[in-house]
Order: structure tokens, then C-alpha cells, then sequence
């Protein structure tokens, strides 16, 4: 038996969500340029899970089912009022708030398509009132329930901050989503269709999901971004602090990827909204210090950004909290997650690898008191 390591460049499934070829990112095949300019992120959800974008009707009745699950039952926020809030990442918070969710759904156990589809409903729908409950509940305050007349994009914003967001944010934070939604066989999706190959529930899946998305080697860099733009804290310091970086053989967050090999296609999209808000808010330290952390980074080592480098100077002009990046990150993947559960439930087989071992030959068993 032979093995790749971290199974890099392994076929593991057929899949009809997304692709990832030559470079170019696909949903159900169109093309991620022209869904991230034209699209909201409800066509996009409905996409993914239809194999079909959806008509007027389709996409309004759509768009209303998602907004009426928003509302989760008062335990969950009980719940989280209970956490040790002080030291409680909203990543964890999450992780557990959607394995909670599982409880209250009478319906949780089931495979059959017809109930997943519906399970796949509440938990895009509900996802968002989590990750806005847990963020005001921390800070002392209520949380805000949704409003029937908005998009899921500017419903996120208004129950962040109980305030509705202007066109610009809306417009922002819609393609942030649409630019998430997706992609191919990456870890988080890849940990969802194991564990729902067991014949296990979709809750657990999206719970086990949301884990494999916490880790900085995933869906975590682009707070860790964050982290590193406000200790580099000046353009004039970007040089030295990046060079350490290298010196001491670190990774910088946001850069490199495991497929693309010429660059994310998504990242261009990400640095152009960064760069907009930044000249909207008139702060555009973080854009410039971006830029240059990205020219110092490719000239040097020929590495890439990646979808989390521009998200995080762009979350941050938008006023969210650094650690709810990655949080928003599993608002819009979920979409994602649940369109893979939906393929794997409608063709499964048990996934089960194999490992080449490599420890000791066979050996006797020496008993206690000999040892
Ligand atoms: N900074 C510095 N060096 C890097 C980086 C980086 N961001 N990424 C890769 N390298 C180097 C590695 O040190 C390694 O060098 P070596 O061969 O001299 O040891 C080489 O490039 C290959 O790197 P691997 O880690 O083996 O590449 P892999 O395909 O396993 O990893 C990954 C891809 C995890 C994305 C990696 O590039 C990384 O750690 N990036 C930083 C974290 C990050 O941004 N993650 C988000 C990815 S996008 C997403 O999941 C949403």
C-alpha cells in the first residue's frame, strides 16, 4: 500500500456541487465571477442544493422559507448565557450551539432526502441567529430577531447589530457569502460526508464541520489575519515583521493553497470590496498593509493570497468582531456542507480508508510483572 500525505491530489467522491478546475472555481457549473457580481447568496444556496438556479417565484418562496427558520428556540440562547462566556470563542460556541439545535428537531434522525432537505433549510436558516445571538449575548445584550422583508445578507447584519445595514455593506457582505458558499472537497466538507457516510445524522455533521473549519490551516486563517495586521500595525512595518515570519519558519496566515496553484480566484474579488470600504470608511491602513504584506509575501516566496487574506481587512471595515470571522465563514459554508450531505445521503457508501502502518513488527506480549 502507498499514501499521500494530508491525501493531497486523491479523488475521494464524485461530486456536482462545485469545481475546482484549471484554477477556475465552479458552482454547478457557473462560473464564481459571475455569481460573486450578479448573484445574492439566497440564488446561490438554492443553486447548489438544486442543481438549477431558481426563477422569480421559486427564488422568493425560497428566500422566505430561510428567513421563517431563522428563529432558534429561546434554550439555545438560555444555553449560551450559561457558557463561561469570558473565555468562550464564538467557534465553539457555534460548534455546540448547532449540535444543541439537533434536540429541539424532532426530525434530527432523519436520512431520507425528502427530511434532509428540510433539516438542510433549518440549519442554513438558523446558523445566522446563532452566530448574531452569541455575539450580543456576550456583550450583554439581547439578541435581535430577524425581519421577514430582508435578505439573509443584510438579516445577518441587522441581527449583529440591531440596526439595518446600508446598500453598500448589504452589497459586501452578500458577496462575501456567495464567495464562501463552496469548494469542492476542501477539509470541513470532506469531515461532513465522513461523518454522514456512517448513516449518522446531519446535525452531526454540520457540528463535526464547523470543527474541521475552526483550525488556522482552514477556515480559522482569516482571523488569525486579522491578528497579524494589527500587531504589524504600520505599512513600514510590514518588511521586517514578514521576514521574521520566514526566519523562523511560520506560516503567514491567508496565503498558499492546497489545490490552486496560480492563485484564488476569489481572492481578487475580496481585495477590490476591501479596497472599496476601506476608501468608504476613509481607514484604509488595513488595505494598504494588506497590499503590502501581499507583495512582500509573493516576491519572497511566490505564495499566493488565498479567500481568507482580503476577507479579514474587509470584515474589519465592516465593524464585525475578529473572531467572528471565522463563524461568518460557517454561515455561508454551510450552504456547502449541506449541499454535499444532500449528495452524499442520496449515494452513499461508508467512507473507510486505509492507513499504511509503519510501527513496530509483531512482537510477544510480555506480562506486568515481567515488564
Ligand atoms: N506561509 C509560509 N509558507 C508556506 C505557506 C504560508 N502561508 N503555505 C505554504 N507554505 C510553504 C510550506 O512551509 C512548505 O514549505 P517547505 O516545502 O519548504 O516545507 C510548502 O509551502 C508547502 O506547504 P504545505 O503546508 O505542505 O502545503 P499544503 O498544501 O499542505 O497546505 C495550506 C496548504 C494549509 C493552505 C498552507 O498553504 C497554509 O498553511 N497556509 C496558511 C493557512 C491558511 O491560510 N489557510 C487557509 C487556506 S484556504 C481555506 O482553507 C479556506
Amino acid at each position: 500500500m502507498s499514501q499521500t500525505k494530508g491525501l493531497e491530489g486523491v479523488v475521494a467522491t464524485t461530486s456536482s456541487v462545485s469545481s475546482i478546475i484549471d484554477d477556475v472555481l465552479t458552482y454547478q457549473g457557473y462560473h464564481i465571477d459571475d455569481l460573486a457580481e450578479k448573484s445574492s447568496f439566497e440564488e446561490v444556496v438554492y443553486l447548489l442544493w438544486n442543481g438549477q438556479l431558481p426563477n422569480k417565484e421559486e427564488l422568493q418562496s425560497f428566500s422566505q422559507q430561510l428567513v421563517e427558520n431563522m428563529e432558534v428556540p429561546e434554550e439555545i440562547f438560555n444555553y449560551m448565557k450559561a457558557y463561561p462566556i469570558a473565555d468562550v470563542h464564538p467557534m465553539a460556541a457555534l460548534r455546540t450551539a448547532v449540535s444543541q439545535l439537533g434536540l429541539y428537531d424532532a426530525e434530527a434522525d432523519a436520512s431520507d432526502i425528502e427530511t434532509a432537505k428540510r433539516i438542510a433549510v433549518k440549519l442554513q436558516a438558523k446558523i445566522a441567529t446563532v452566530v448574531t445571538g452569541f455575539a450580543r449575548i456576550r456583550e450583554g445584550k439581547e439578541p435581535v430577531a430577524p425581519k421577514k422583508d430582508l435578505s439573509f445578507a443584510a438579516n445577518f447584519l441587522y441581527m449583529l447589530n440591531g440596526e439595518q445595514p446600508n446598500e453598500t455593506a448589504t452589497d459586501a457582505f452578500n458577496k462575501a457569502l456567495v464567495l464562501h458558499a463552496d469548494h469542492e472537497l476542501n477539509a470541513s466538507t470532506f469531515t461532513a460526508r465522513v461523518c454522514v457516510a456512517t448513516l449518522s445524522d446531519f446535525y452531526s455533521g454540520i457540528t463535526a464541520a464547523i470543527g474541521a473549519l475552526k483550525g488556522p490551516l482552514h477556515g480559522g486563517a482569516n482571523e488569525r489575519v486579522m491578528g497579524m495586521l494589527s500587531e504589524i500595525d504600520t505599512p513600514e512595518n510590514v518588511d521586517s515583521y514578514i521576514q521574521d515570519m520566514f526566519d523562523k519558519k511560520e506560516k503567514v496566515m491567508g496565503f498558499g493553497h492546497r489545490v490552486y496553484k496560480n492563485g484564488d480566484p476569489r481572492a481578487k474579488h475580496l481585495r477590490e470590496m476591501s479596497k472599496k470600504l476601506a476608501d468608504i470608511t476613509g481607514e484604509d491602513k488595513w488595505y494598504e498593509m494588506s497590499l503590502a504584506v501581499e507583495k512582500k509575501v509573493t516576491d519572497s516566496k511566490g505564495l499566493l493570497p488565498n479567500v481568507d487574506f482580503y476577507s479579514a481587512s474587509m470584515y474589519h471595515s465592516l465593524g464585525i468582531d475578529h473572531d467572528l470571522f471565522t463563524p461568518i465563514f460557517a454561515v455561508s459554508r454551510v450552504s456547502g456542507w449541506n449541499a454535499h450531505i444532500l449528495e452524499q445521503y442520496s449515494d452513499n457508501r461508508l467512507i473507510r480508508p486505509r492507513a499504511e502502518y509503519v510501527g513496530p513488527d509483531k512482537r510477544s506480549y510480555v506480562p506486568l510483572e515481567e515488564r
